[in-house]
């Protein structure tokens, strides 16, 4: 028998090879739609479609998804104490997977032994800003942050978020 509340729909599970593209895709739609507006249009083309399915592939075990397999609806990427990616498809915003992912996520975090962790939100992406706020998170400061892309590293000013995880 599923735990009381369980969820299958809003309960985030490792991420399967086999769904790969289709978490790049989610991933190359997400940025576009979020940052193409906001930041040098250099950046915008060096994040290619082939450099999220490379980075993708690369880090792999590190992300946490939600939706049916295949069908990838969000994921979480998580990188040393740092909450590194975090997406959700257009059409699955606002309905409550966001904050499922990002309680899973720092569930994850904090099972590593995490005790702060950190995530880097591009100046002017109002929407997630709101989220992580809603989530817990706070503006801790702006700093200057090295992003990978296909053309080599890109230093951008961020804002820095941070949270306090609960200890498990
Ligand atoms: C950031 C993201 C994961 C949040 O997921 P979500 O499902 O949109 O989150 P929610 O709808 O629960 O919360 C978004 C909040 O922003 C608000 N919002 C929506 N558009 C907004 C805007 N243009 N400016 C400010 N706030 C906005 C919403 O009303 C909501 O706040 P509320 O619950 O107080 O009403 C998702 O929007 C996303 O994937 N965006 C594109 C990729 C991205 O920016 N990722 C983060 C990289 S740092």
């Amino acid at each position: 028998m599923p735990p009381v509340g369980y969820d299958p729909a809003m309960t985030a599970r490792p991420a399967d090879p086999s769904e790969t593209g289709a978490l790049a895709r989610l991933w190359y739609d997400g940025w576009q739609d979020a940052h193409a507006a906001i930041l040098p249009p250099v950046l915008a083309r060096a994040h290619t479609r082939a450099s999220f399915a490379e980075r993708m592939a690369a880090a792999l075990a590190d992300v946490r998804v939600i939706g049916p397999p295949g069908t990838p609806l969000g994921f979480a990427m998580l990188k040393g104490d740092e909450l590194y990616q975090f997406y959700v498809a257009s059409e699955a915003r606002g309905a409550g997977i966001a904050a499922a992912l990002m309680a899973d996520a720092e569930v994850q975090l904090s099972a590593r032994g995490i005790e702060t962790a950190w995530l880097a939100c591009a100046i002017g992406n109002a929407r997630a800003a709101r989220f992580y706020e809603k989530s817990g998170w706070h503006l801790a400061r702006t700093m200057v942050n090295r992003l990978d892309t296909a053309d080599g590293p890109f230093d951008l000013e961020i804002w820095r978020y941070e949270k306090h995880l609960a200890r498990r």
